[in-house]
């Protein structure tokens, strides 16, 4: 590498080589998110204080990004809302990174009739998606965030109603041959889920963030340059298969405590309609973005395996 590269490399800012989710759209109606410590806007989507990753996988701030904060909306949705989420790079160009899984999970709003004022801390998430290689088995999903495209996917089909936060997150494994070097950037977004939906998560399908990840698990410490063809591993829990709350309900009294016992079935009647008021639609915040965009180096770099010497 020529020694100008390397010292353009090295000057390019952090807001540049790292990213944020900037829009999330549910069933088609946007809601754009504030970028890292600028709350220009109210948005369902809780502003972090940074565009970089969480790697202490120990840390409060695993659950839903920097020094992430309570939300002024929620966004709307139902079982099977198809959502869209849109990550761009801290100078609101493509998001920088290819390599590496998206997951999401949702975790109940409990005791609370929104997700305003809800403490992540004894949140109890589970995961509704996970998306890694695609059909080549080589590249990964986060590639097509790369290009530009939003990520996509949908609600379960049967989500009992209730105030959620939906946990979007991205693992970059850019760096993950080196134990610690996994890079999660975690994103949240207060929903109101409606309808008549009767599933909730088992007891032994939930998990703590921080708490579900280890720095040893298999797909957190992962050479994903060493033979791209190995199979990935995903972290934390399997996908929830919901369970259905009155049927669990039913059980644990029955059994008397032989059932792992389910989250409190959130009541239907309460959001049976959307709360007064229709979220607002702000135009998409990073289109008249003018700063430069170091997209292409950095793909580059990821490709070699180098990316760490942008990055420490
Ligand atoms: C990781 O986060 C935990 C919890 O906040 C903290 O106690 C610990 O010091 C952090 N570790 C590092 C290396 O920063
Ligand atoms: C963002 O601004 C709104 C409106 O002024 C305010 O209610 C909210 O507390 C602010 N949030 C943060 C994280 O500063
Ligand atoms: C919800 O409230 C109940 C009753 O006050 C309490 O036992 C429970 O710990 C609370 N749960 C959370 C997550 O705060
Ligand atoms: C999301 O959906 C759009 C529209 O169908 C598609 O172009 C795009 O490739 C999808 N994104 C991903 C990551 O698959
Ligand atoms: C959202 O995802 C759905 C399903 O993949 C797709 O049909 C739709 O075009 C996407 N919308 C946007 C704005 O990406
Ligand atoms: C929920 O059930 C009520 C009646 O029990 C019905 O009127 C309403 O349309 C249902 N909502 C959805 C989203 O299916
Ligand atoms: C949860 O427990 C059920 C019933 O024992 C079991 O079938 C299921 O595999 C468990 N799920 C997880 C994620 O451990
Ligand atoms: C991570 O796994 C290692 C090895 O199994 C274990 O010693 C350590 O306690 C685990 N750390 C956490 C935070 O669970
Ligand atoms: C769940 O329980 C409700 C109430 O008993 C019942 O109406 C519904 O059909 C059940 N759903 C499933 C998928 O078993
Ligand atoms: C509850 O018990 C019924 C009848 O024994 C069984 O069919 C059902 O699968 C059980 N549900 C759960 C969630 O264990
Ligand atoms: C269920 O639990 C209660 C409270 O601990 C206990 O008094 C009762 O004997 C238990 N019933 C059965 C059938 O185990
Ligand atoms: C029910 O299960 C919980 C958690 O395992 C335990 O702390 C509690 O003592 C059990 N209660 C009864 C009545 O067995």
């Amino acid at each position: 590498m020529s020694s100008f590269l390397l010292f353009v490399l090295l000057h390019i800012p952090l807001a540049l080589a790292h990213g944020y989710v900037s829009r999330v759209t549910v069933d088609g109606t946007e809601y754009v998110g504030n970028p890292p410590g600028h709350n220009t806007s109210s948005s369902p989507i809780r502003m972090v204080s940074s565009n970089g990753p969480v790697q202490n996988l120990s840390s409060p701030f695993l659950a839903c990004g920097p020094d992430a904060q309570p939300a002024q909306l929620e966004a709307i949705a139902a079982p099977g809302s198809v959502i869209n989420i849109t990550w761009v790079s801290g100078g609101g160009g493509n998001w920088p990174h290819e390599v590496g899984p998206v997951l999401t999970y949702m975790a109940e709003c409990t005791n609370t009739t929104t997700c305003k004022d809800f403490d992540t801390t004894g949140a109890r998430w589970f995961k509704i998606d996970e998306a890694g290689k695609q059909s080549d088995n080589v590249s990964w999903v986060q590639l097509y965030i790369e290009e530009g495209r939003n990520f996509n996917m949908t609600l379960p089909e049967n989500l009992a109603p209730g105030p959620y936060l939906l946990r979007n997150e991205i693992i970059g494994l850019q760096n993950a041959m080196a134990r610690g070097g996994a890079e999660p950037f975690p994103s949240c977004t207060q929903l109101i889920v409606t309808g008549n939906g009767t599933g909730v998560p088992a007891a032994n399908e939930t998990v703590s963030f921080p708490g579900a990840y280890n720095s040893t698990d298999p797909g957190i410490w992962f050479n994903a340059y060493d033979n791209t063809h190995t199979p990935y591993v995903f972290p934390g829990p399997p996908v929830a298969v919901l369970i259905n709350a009155t049927a669990a309900q039913t059980n644990d009294t029955e059994t008397n405590n032989t059932t792992a016992p389910a989250l409190d079935a959130p009541s239907p009647e309460k959001y049976k309609l959307p709360p007064s008021g229709t979220p607002e639609l702000d135009a998409p915040s990073h289109d008249g973005c003018t700063e430069m965009d170091a997209t292409p180096v950095l793909t580059v770099m990821a490709a070699r395996g180098r990316i760490a010497l942008v990055e420490l």
